[in-house]
């Protein structure tokens, strides 16, 4: 009888009493399109039938309550949800509060300073996840360091643009949103550029559709890019079409993400607009071009297609306009080379660090060259990651590996560069934590 009041009563009480609102939508990406001092871009997405495009915010622990509404689009070869909203007119330097649509979690960024009254760190790498439980691990470590914001160049998902490897995509929304947090609670922005894997075919000139010869050509428009890489296009607000850009950071730091042959040639367009890029930024102490493929490769053949254009159209315009170092990837181990100017070593020349070993199974050195490359002055196996910090003019580098354990560092601290790999514990134990 008991048993049979209790059930009347749940039937009697409406569903909408039981309604629960989860914490977190099912994936979270904060980066910038314009001045990451006073502006960010949040996405997030959701299942089809959640379209709240807001988010409330207000600076971290005072103030009222703001709401912004953003724009909802199609998540590409997939039933969810692309949430967007910029917000704009923030203060500089400073810790947000925000929520996104319904979901109840209060989350955390911080805008970037206006000037370099402060070091500036952020975090380097590619090819960022064959299994997702090394890009966890990764990230963990990274975020560890408190960075402002990490930049990836390329080959993030490993979904190939396909419609058959969305799973992949939805692993590494969620790997992002619960691990690149900061020990302060700060969800790290992230700067994207695309990489092979991005890409129906990996190539523009593969006309990104063996599969489907129904499809028109390739040409270099915002279609044919967004036909051949549907979900990095919709996935990353920056850099957006064309495929590569520049950010800057007041007037101490510019990132910028190019391609390397896989939705645009890397010559014509794209090297014309980055000779204007370089030349307007002389002034920056810190410009920085990440890509995908290496000009200076240490695993690949360097007179491979795409090496040797990089080498032949880009490299000129980085030693031309001052270019310090520059970001790499795709080749899977960890390398530094020399300072490189004029095809040699020279003093005053531009570093390449890479080659791309975030998450991804890692290759031996110089395996199409034998590892006897001039211009390597390390390499090593290592899933890494790199932490860049720039204060005015200076610069500096920590690479650090999945355990946790710093494996170069560059410009070198004197006693630092003793023969052989020195091995430093940077944490005094790795704690995978959770959220
Ligand atoms: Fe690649």
């Amino acid at each position: 009888m008991i048993h049979y009041l209790i059930a009347s009563l749940i039937f009697l009480i409406p569903a909408g009493a039981f309604a629960f609102q989860a914490s977190d939508p099912l994936g979270l990406v904060l980066t910038w399109q314009q001045d990451p001092a006073s502006t960010i871009t949040i996405d997030w997405h959701t299942g089809s039938d959640d379209r709240n495009a807001e988010v409330t915010y207000r600076v971290a622990g005072t103030g009222e309550w703001q709401t912004q509404t953003g724009t909802t689009s199609p998540y590409p070869h997939s039933d969810r949800l692309i949430h967007r909203v910029e917000l704009t007119g923030l203060n500089a330097d400073t810790g947000y509060e925000f929520r996104t649509g319904p979901y109840a979690r209060t989350r955390k960024f911080r805008t970037m300073p206006t000037e370099a009254h402060r070091p500036v760190r952020f975090a380097a790498g590619g090819d960022v996840r064959h299994r997702i439980e090394w890009m966890d691990r990764m990230n963990r470590h990274v975020a560890r360091f408190s960075p402002d914001f990490i930049v990836w160049g390329g080959d993030l998902a490993y979904a190939d643009g396909r419609s058959d490897t969305m799973d992949r995509w939805y692993e590494f929304m969620d790997s992002m949103m619960h691990t690149l947090v900061t020990p302060d609670g700060f969800t790290i922005p992230v700067l994207a550029g695309l990489g092979n894997h991005e890409v129906l075919g990996s190539w523009y000139h593969n006309d990104g559709h063996e599969r489907r010869q129904d499809m028109p050509p390739y040409q270099q428009d915002d279609e044919s890019r967004e036909r051949i890489a549907p979900n990095y296009y919709k996935l990353f607000a920056f850099p957006g079409q064309p495929g590569y850009g520049v950010l800057d950071f007041g007037n101490y730091l510019s990132i910028i993400l190019l391609d390397t042959d896989h939705t645009n040639p890397v010559d014509g367009q794209q090297t014309e607009w980055l000779e204007r890029t370089l030349a307007e930024r002389t002034h920056i102490p810190n410009v920085v071009p990440n890509y995908h493929v290496p000009g200076f490769p240490s695993v690949r053949n360097p007179m491979g297609r795409t090496s040797a254009r990089i080498r032949e159209h880009w490299v000129p315009l980085f030693e031309k306009y001052g270019v310090k170092l520059a970001f790499e990837n795709h080749d899977h181990v960890y390398k530094r080379t020399y300072p490189i100017r004029d095809g040699a070593v020279s003093a005053n020349g531009v570093v390449y660090i890479g080659d791309g070993a975030w998450g991804v199974g890692t290759r031996e050195v110089g395996r199409e060259h034998e590892g006897q490359e001039w211009y390597l002055k390390r390499a090593s196996s290592d899933r890494h990651a790199v932490i860049v910090t720039v204060h005015g003019n200076l610069q500096h580098l920590l690479v650090v590996n999945e355990e946790g354990i710093v494996i170069d560092e560059y410009p070198r601290t004197p006693h630092f560069d003793t023969p052989g790999r020195q091995l430093i514990p940077i944490w005094e134990k790795v704690v995978e934590t959770e959220e």
